[in-house]
């Protein structure tokens, strides 16, 4: 299915899960959407940005089984998680629950507000390798003390690649009276996910990864009652302005100043162009992404002599596998020299990182339409030839 995308022929794409990638149909429709802003702006963003905010609100609400008066956009999930974090009234001492394979930078963002009010980052570590769901909830439900008042969870973890239990997590710390911030950056499209049965407090997630929108376009999802008091990053005009709660929500979050809402009015687009490509919907685009990635993990780790780390109930279209040795330095922005070394020599683009926390070392791999079988050989094939 690679000819809806208009990715690189001579490249072999293993990492939709850093930046998605967007088919050209869904680049189209967006190209068209910025040409009716730009043939009028005024008209656009008086009258046109109206009816495709409420269409897409429409769109990912009906996707993700949510209440669509809680439902408003962000550029990124890193802006979500910051959005609902800068609008905690912490005090000191309170308590926020981290697991140590969150995605540094929504971690940062709960380091920065826990140290302005003195409270406390209780970062809970969690096993690489692992063999059931319950060796993940046992120790973040441990570190609940009277204090605690929030629980940053992710769907699918970013430098692990493991599909967290997060259903059972997000009810058995509701149950114990914990808020849960969801990380959904890998959710929707890659996991099912019934917001109305979740009920979490908040979740943010990108529609950039797994739906193939354009870049920049993530949803965050507030439950009813934090919808007050949960602001966004930018305060604008709707903050004074005197409405219904369910109208001013909409024009708080809505309207955060002038910018291109293009990638987020192309939503609806990037879910039907997707539900067409394969008959059976996303529900049967991600089973056929997850089953690829778990036949692409085993034949890297038989190729490397390793076993898969985790079952495969815990895997999704995401799976990380650990390189042999150790690492304990800091990650160098000027790439691993086995990921620069597989990109330059071999054409494959593959995510490899330190993770100092384990000191260790592994790569990633992901799976969508337009991958095969065969690239994930091919890899293998590069990586006995490169280590
Ligand atoms: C778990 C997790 N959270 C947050 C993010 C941040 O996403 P974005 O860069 O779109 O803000 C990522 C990105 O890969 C992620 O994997």
């Amino acid at each position: 299915m690679a000819h809806h995308w208009s990715l690189d022929p001579d490249i072999t794409f293993l990492n939709h899960g850093s930046f998605g990638a967007t088919p050209t149909a869904v680049l189209d429709e967006q190209s068209r959407i910025r040409a009716q802003m730009e043939s009028d702006p005024v008209r656009f963003f008086e009258r046109d940005a109206v009816e495709l905010m409420a269409k897409s609100v429409g769109s990912i609400s009906e996707f993700l089984n949510a209440d669509r008066d809680g439902m408003t956009f962000c550029h990124n999930a890193t802006g979500g998680i910051n959005t609902v974090l800068r609008s905690l009234e912490l005090n000191a001492g309170d308590e926020i629950i981290v697991p140590d394979h969150a995605y540094q930078a929504c971690w940062n963002a709960v380091e920065f507000v826990a140290q302005r009010a003195g409270a406390k980052v209780v970062v809970v570590d969690l096993p690489f390798r692992c063999e059931s769901e319950d060796e993940i909830i046992e120790p973040l439900l441990t570190a609940i003390s009277p204090r605690t008042v929030l629980a940053m969870i992710d769907t699918v973890t970013s430098p692990t690649g493991m599909r967290m239990p997060f259903e059972r997590l997000v009810a058995e710390f509701q149950a114990r009276g914990v808020d849960v911030l969801l990380d959904a950056a890998h959710g929707p499209g890659i996991v099912p996910l019934d917001l109305d049965k979740l009920d979490v407090a908040w979740i943010t997630g990108n529609c950039h990864k797994w739906l193939c929108s354009p870049k920049g376009a993530a949803f965050l999802h507030i439950r009813e009652d934090k919808r007050e008091s949960t602001k966004p990053l930018t305060i604008s005009h709707g903050f004074n302005a005197e409405m219904s709660a369910v109208e001013k929500f909409r024009f708080e979050y809505d309207w955060q100043g002038t910018s291109d809402p293009s990638a987020i009015f192309s939503i609806p687009k990037s879910i039907e162009t997707l539900e067409s490509m394969v008959s059976g919907g996303f529900e049967a685009i991600m089973e056929r992404n997850n089953n690829l990635a778990r036949a692409g993990r085993d034949v890297l780790c038989e190729s490397l002599g390793t076993d898969a780390p985790h079952p495969d109930s815990m895997v999704t279209a995401m799976a990380t596998i650990d390189l042999p040795g150790t690492y304990d330095g800091p990650p160098d922005f000027r790439g691993d020299p086995l990921h620069n070394g597989l990109l330059d020599d071999w054409g494959i683009q593959v995510p490899v990182f330190p993770w100092p926390h384990h000191e260790m070392r592994y790569f990633r791999i992901s799976s969508y339409l337009y991958n095969s079988l065969a690239e994930y050989e091919y890899l293998a094939q590069a990586l006995s030839e490169s280590m």
